[in-house]
């Protein structure tokens, strides 16, 4: 993880560099640094903290400069302190570097270095690797670019990093491979940061760095690039879509709260071109090319991690109900390293919503690897996933901020809806009119959503009444099976109150053992073929003292005899219902982790983009 920003160019670099640390403290928060040249004398600041730690800290400091780096940190090697906070210096402390990623072979290069006299000052694997990029420059008598292209090619991991030194006045070297990297293009400046945000209000022309090249960034001069292995490369400059009122809370208290209200947009913007009731078509034009391959298929695979994977699970449903092709979904770490199956006709399916995920990552390459088709599903346009896949659909959820995961994943389950839909209506396995009724239906849940989004007193009511539980059940089945995972993932992450998510059957098989007059059971009991069988795993909780919390479809009588609150959706088809109950879910855990205190956007030992495995 970590975010990184450097500047090169005639302004001040530190109010870039601030604020574009600010924009990336997504992406890991424990602590945070900067580095600036000025008058040939290198500033190094850094500490423990949130990137407003570290602005308190400098107050006083001289910031000037022209030329600096920044970083946030998460943290992988070294505990969280000021000393493993980055930049990190080389031996002579005449350069710096910033760094995200991991050099897996830190140890026996750091034990080679000891052994030639280099003492390390902390505990990370990136003060290795600048002690060793200034060991070759000194040992073979080369410049700097050249020993950070001999240093790269002795390295093994993952890094996206930025060197600035004080023999080096005017220039910035940086390197990527694994961890993302982007270069802005303004007029004789350049502004470097490991994705868009901070970039999007200086300059929309920016370079994203392939693996293994490395940029020589110049004032004054044009963006040169090589390989690690000497290749010269042109450099693509491409223009950003990217808006940067999508990066400002808009007067919401927090950023999840904003993505949560925008989900009837996120929504229309993941639909939009692709569906239509009244002409009856489904398109995906990042798709079309390999919709053979969905017909094909014998089997799907879905690789995802975290909320993405509970999408991926929503889609299991989807594709094998309406499209009948088999689906497994994975955990891309445990895919990756089980040695599986994977023949060439197997579709595989990658969800991520940052496109960063590292084991997500791995996973495709090794479904790739073995010849399978890969079909990604993103959020962030150009990200090393969408890239990594041969065809992909892109989510258009806009950016997501706030870590816990809102309004991508019902922009994800959104896309792969289409796409059942698409591959169903292909493969003939749906009837015309269900096809129908389903695009008409999709259609009308952004404004299903904005219903639901006005029972937002009542929600947080509720939340107030179970704001000190220690313990919650979530309960659903069928579709809202994965509902209830993601219920309870999303109480867990921001309000670290321990919650469970349990297909409602299997309850008798454990988790009723837990239950008492203290637990909460929240239970996705809408009307659909399960909803019978909700109703009496809602009267074995009640049976034991549990407490009953209810996702019901406007106008049930049934569940609200029994249960202690009820919050009504509007009806809609049961295959979509997941877009609409997940809602209040989200919205109750935004609640109890506000009234516990809990910092919402930015929970503890968490972060938005794993780029870790
Ligand atoms: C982290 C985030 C989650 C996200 C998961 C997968 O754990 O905090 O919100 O669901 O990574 O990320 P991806 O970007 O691949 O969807």
């Amino acid at each position: 993880m970590c975010g990184i920003v450097a500047y090169i160019g005639n302004k001040q670099a530190y109010p870039f560099l601030i604020k574009g640390l600010e924009r990336l403290e997504y992406r890991g928060y424990d602590s945070a640094g900067v580095a600036l040249l000025d008058d040939n004398k290198l500033n190094v600041y850094k500490c423990k903290g949130k990137v407003v730690d570290l602005h308190n800290f400098i107050s006083d400091k001289n910031i000037k400069g022209t030329i600096g780096i920044g970083h946030t940190r998460w943290a992988t090697h070294g505990v969280p302190n000021d000393v493993n906070a980055h930049p990190h210096y080389s031996a002579s402390k005449n350069m710096v570097m910033i760094h995200n990623g991991i050099i897996e072979n830190y140890g026996p290069l750091k034990a080679e270095l000891m052994k030639r006299g280099h003492i390390f000052l902390s505990d990370t694997d990136t003060e290795v690797l600048i002690h060793l990029i200034e060991d070759i420059q000194e040992k073979e008598n080369v410049r700097l670019g050249e020993a950070i292209r001999i240093a790269l090619n002795q390295v093994v991991g993952a890094y996206a990093i930025v060197i600035l030194s004080k023999n080096n006045p005017d220039e910035l070297f940086a390197a990527k491979k694994g961890s993302p990297m982007v270069i802005g293009i303004g007029v004789d400046e350049f502004y470097i940061a490991s994705d868009a945000t901070p970039i999007v209000e200086y300059t929309k022309n920016v370079v994203y760095l392939e693996d293994e090249e490395i940029a020589f960034i110049e004032r004054g001069k044009d963006l040169k690039i090589k390989t690690i292995k000497n290749k010269a490369k042109t450099p693509y400059v491409q223009e950003l879509e990217l808006k940067l009122e999508a990066l400002e809370k808009g007067g919401y208290d927090h950023f999840m709260l904003k993505e949560i209200y925008e989900q009837p947009r996120s929504i229309k913007d993941s639909m939009r071109g692709r569906l239509s009731s009244e002409k009856g078509v489904v398109n995906l034009g990042g798709i079309t090319e390999y919709e053979q391959k969905f017909l094909n298929a014998k089997r799907i695979i879905i690789i995802a991690c975290g909320t993405s994977w509970h999408a991926g699970l929503v889609a299991e449903y989807l594709f094998e109900d309406l499209a009948r092709i088999p689906v497994e979904v994975e955990y891309a770490s445990e895919f990756r390293y089980r040695n599986p199956i994977v023949y060439e006709d197997d579709v595989v399916i990658a969800i991520s919503q940052s496109g960063e995920t590292a084991d997500t990552l791995a996973a495709i390459e090794l479904a790739k690897s073995k010849g399978a088709t890969i079909i990604g599903v993103c959020n962030v346009v150009g990200s090393t996933i969408a890239r990594a896949t041969h065809a992909g659909s892109y989510t258009h959820a806009g950016p997501e901020i706030g870590v816990a995961s809102t309004k991508a994943f019902t922009a994800q389950v959104t896309v792969l809806t289409l796409m059942a839909l698409r591959v169903a209506y292909m493969k003939g396995t749906i009837s015309n009119s269900r096809f129908h009724t389903l695009i008409s239906e999709l259609e009308a849940i952004p404004a299903k959503i904005e219903r639901v989004l006005k029972t937002n007193d009542k929600i947080k009511f509720i939340a107030d009444i179970y704001k000190n539980v220690s313990n919650a059940l979530y309960l659903g089945r069928g579709y809202s099976f994965p509902v209830a995972l993601e219920g309870a993932l999303k109480l867990k992450e921001i309000s670290y109150i321990h919650a469970e998510g349990y297909p409602a059957a299997e309850m008798k098989h454990g988790p009723i053992a837990l239950i008492d007059e203290e637990m909460p059971v929240f239970v996705i009991a809408t009307k659909g073929t399960s909803y019978e069988k909700v109703v009496s795993n809602i009267q074995e909780v009640k049976a034991r003292k549990g407490k009953i919390i209810a996702i019901v479809t406007e106008g049930d009588t049934q569940v609200k005899e029994m249960a202690d609150y009820t919050i009504e959706i509007p009806e809609t088809d049961e295959i979509l219902v997941p877009l609409v109950s997940v809602v209040p879910l989200q919205l109750l855990s935004y609640h109890i982790a506000v009234m516990r205190g809990c910092n919402v956007d930015q929970p503890r030992n968490l972060a938005k983009s794993v780029t870790v495995e």
